[in-house]
Parts: structure tokens; sequence; C-alpha cells
């Protein structure tokens, strides 16, 4: 730009020493050239921004269709996945093409304006020679000066181009920056040193959507040491009443303390290492499984793992592998199944060692005599800290010192094994329902 705006003023003055009258033929050229680019980048801004929206598409659809490969399969959906390809695919070159096609005609459109301003000076200057008013040599060398004048102006233009286009792709970057951010940690933030593990929702009330109402009013005290098992339906709000804990979404009203602070005076970095968390999705990267366990705790040695993995039952298992600890998981972690991951992601929580460990569904793809297993070593090595677990299987949490049954967002019975049985309620129906099964399946 810098250079351009340089070479223009220089031109323009070697031009006025030649003969004022000519260049002003050729600065009257130069609102064409404005008109031109300008009229042509508002065109081209839009079809750039089409092709980079259609772009995300078609990526998006690849990625889905890549990992999502089997159940396309399994559902014989290979034709509906080319046609939407297909599809998406014709909408990126329609755009693609006019993109290109506009701002190719800058170029040409360009030369075309400043052969307009070559006319102007060869007729005017021909005839200015034939006068004798210009030598034939101030003629040639205005027409050079004129012709070169064009180029800085095609390329200050090109790049108005490459802006345009970039401005259509940061548009996509911005929509992302403007997201809101979440509210800052207070300066103030205080941090639990020994935290004892003491949890109390006090009236809390919160909302995905601001017109769906899901948890309401919520009053719930754990006790330092014990383990809350959360059972309920689908949908209750189990998961939710989770995220509410370790502040992946902010609370409506009401307030959640930890030992008496409240969570949103805690930093949210201290807040979540004191949780050890498994979820409901496993989650494993790419590497081997010692490192994926290890990812609980920064340079934590073999022996540390192999106790983790024992705690959690999979050392067993990790043995039999033919590369043991080395095993690499593949990108997918397909070449595991998925009982096994959970193990992992397991030994991994209790390798981090939390003062308060959430265990959301952990176990649900577990065999049920490992299910007992495992939460027989947790409640070992759980003593004296906090745990939340979520089961729908409710015999591995009848040892829970409380038990909170939650429907709709709502707590509508709170208790331990015993007392929720003796009261016949929900517990006890859902209790019974799964014994039902349990010697249903025995007697087949
Ligand atoms: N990110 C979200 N945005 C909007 N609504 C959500 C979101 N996450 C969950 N919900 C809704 O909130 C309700 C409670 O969901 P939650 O995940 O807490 O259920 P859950 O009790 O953990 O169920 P499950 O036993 O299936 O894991 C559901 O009706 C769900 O549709
Ligand atoms: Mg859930």
């Amino acid at each position: 730009m810098i250079t351009s705006v340089i070479t223009i003023i220089g031109y323009i003055i070697m031009m006025l020493t030649i003969s004022p009258t000519l260049t002003l033929i050729v600065l009257a050229t130069m609102p064409l050239y404005v008109i031109a680019t300008t009229l042509i980048a508002k065109k081209s801004q839009k079809y750039f921004a089409m092709q980079q929206k259609e772009l995300g598409d078609l990526s998006g659809h690849v990625e889905e269709m890549y990992t999502g490969h089997k159940i396309v399969k399994a559902f014989g959906r290979e034709k509906d996945a080319i046609e939407h390809f297909e599809a998406v695919n014709n909408r990126l070159r329609e755009a693609g093409w006019r993109a290109q096609f506009i701002s190719g005609i800058m170029f040409p459109l360009m030369n075309f304006i400043s052969n307009l301003g070559y006319v102007g000076i060869s007729i005017v200057g021909g005839i200015w020679i034939t006068k004798s008013r210009l030598g034939i040599g101030d003629i040639i060398a205005f027409i050079q000066y004129s012709r070169s004048f064009t180029m800085p102006i095609v390329q200050t233009a090109n790049i108005a181009n490459v802006i345009q286009s970039t401005i259509a792709c940061a548009e996509r970057v911005f929509q992302i920056l403007d997201e809101e951010e979440e509210i800052p940690d207070s300066k103030d933030a205080v941090v639990i040193d020994e935290p004892k593990g003491e949890v109390k929702f006090e009236n809390v009330s919160f909302r995905y959507k601001e017109d769906v109402p899901l948890i309401e009013d919520l009053n719930l005290e754990v006790k330092p040491g014990h383990t809350i098992a959360i059972v309920g339906p689908t949908g209750a709000g189990k998961t939710t009443l989770v995220n509410l804990l370790m502040r992946f979404y902010e609370i409506n009203s009401g307030k959640i303390t930890i030992d008496g602070v409240d969570i949103r005076d805690i930093k949210r970095s201290e807040l979540r290492k004191m949780f050890g968390m498994v979820l409901q999705d496993t989650w494993l990267f790419n590497g081997t499984i010692k490192d994926n366990i290890a990812y609980g705790k920064e340079g934590a040695t073999m022996e540390e793992i192999i106790n983790a993995a024992k705690a959690a039952h999979a050392d067993h298992f990790i043995r039999t592998l033919p590369q043991g600890y080395d095993t690499v998981i593949n990108e997918e972690a397909t070449n595991i199944s998925q009982g096994q991951k959970q193990l992992l992601t397991i030994a991994r929580a209790i390798l981090h060692d939390p003062k308060i460990l959430i265990l959301d569904e952990a176990t649900s793809s577990v065999d049920t005599r490992t299910e007992v297993l495992i939460q027989r070593a947790m409640s070992n090595l759980m003593k004296g800290r906090t745990s939340f677990v979520i089961a729908h299987r409710l015999s591995t949490i009848r040892d829970a010192e409380l038990i909170i049954v939650m429907n709709k967002g709502r707590i509508i019975e709170m208790g331990n094994h015993k007392e929720l049985l003796a009261k016949g309620g929900f517990y006890a129906d859902l209790y019974n329902s799964q014994f039902a099964n349990e010697n249903q399946e025995d007697a087949v």
C-alpha cells in the first residue's frame, strides 16, 4: 500500500513536469478505478463469505460422516450422505467460482480503464505533436509514465480484494470472539488450602434456557467424607447438578458453598482442582495407556500409575494386552472396549487424588461384579473424602450415606437405602423393579 501510494505520487509529479493538461486526462480515469474496485469488492465479498460458510459446512459434514461411519453403514444411509455432500459441494463450487470470477475480472477491467487513458493521451498528444506543442520524446516518456501509473493502482486494488476475502474469513472467527465471556474470577478469590469437602446447595435455581425451568429452589447438604448417590430417571438433572458444582454453568439464584465458601468466590481453577471427575462419556487421547492414566497427575511414577490401575480393577486387563501399559490407544479409542475405557478414566481420577470425587455413570459399561469391586476399592480410597456417585444400577449405591432421588430437576426423596426402601416411594419402586429383573434373569 505504502509503496503504491508513493509511486503514484512520484509518477504524477513526473507527468506534471511534462504536461499538466495530459496529466489531467490520466487523473480523470482515477474515479473510474475507485468505482470499479468498490463495486467488485462489494460483490466478491458476498461470495467469499458464502464460499467460507459452505466450506465450513462441507468440512463439518465430512467430519460427521467419518466419525459416524459405522452408523451410516448400519442404517444404509450412504446414498443420503453422498447426496448431502454433493449438494453442499455444489453450493461451494457455485460460490467459489463466482468469487473467483468476479475478483478475476478486476485485472482486465483495470487494464481497460488504463487503455481508455492511453487512447485519450494518444489522441491529444498526436494532435499536439503535429502542432509542435510537444516533442515526440516527451509524449513517449509521458505514455511510459501513464502506463506504469496504472500498475500501483492495480496492485492496490488487488490488495483491497485480498482484504475483502480476508474480512469474509475473519467474520467467522469474530463470531467466536464475540461470544459472551464467562464472569471473571473475583480479585480477592479465596483458595481453600485444606478442603474438608463439605458441600451445600442453598435455594439453588438454574435453567439452561430462560423459558425452560429445570432446577428450582434446590437445597442439599453434604457432610464431609460422605458418599452421595444421585439417582433418578434420564433427564432428571443429575449431570446438571454436577455441572453446577464444577461451575461449568452459573446458577441463576441461590448459592453453592464448599466448606462454607461460596464457589463464586473461589478461583475456578482452584475449585476444579478439588474435584476428580469421571464423566458419562469417556475421553481418552491418542497415546499409551500409561500416559492416559498419568493425565490425572503431573509427574506420576510408574508405581503410582499401577496402583491406581489396580484400584480401578484395570490392572488385570492392561497386563493381558501384548504391550501392557505401553499399549497405544488409537485416535477413536476403538482398540479397547467401552468398559475398559471407563476403567482407565477411573484409574485416572484415582491417581488425581482429589478431595471430592464425582462419578457420573462412570461404571455404566462395566459388568456388575467389577462395578461392585470398584465401588469397594473406591470407598476405601475415598475414606474421609466426599464423593458424588450418579448411577442407574442401584445395587452399586446401596452403601451410600445419602441417596438423593431426583426427578424433573427436583429432589423428591432423600435418605439412606433402608429409609428410602421403608418409605415405599419412588426409590423403592425403582429398586424393586431392578431387583425383580435380576431375579427374572437368574431364573432364565
Ligand atoms: N447444555 C444444555 N442446554 C440445554 N438443555 C440441556 C443442556 N444439558 C442438559 N439439558 C437439559 O436439561 C435436562 C437435564 O439434563 P441432565 O444432563 O442433567 O440429565 P441427567 O439426569 O444427567 O440424565 P441422564 O441420566 O440421561 O444422564 C434435560 O432435560 C436436558 O435436555
Ligand atoms: Mg447425565
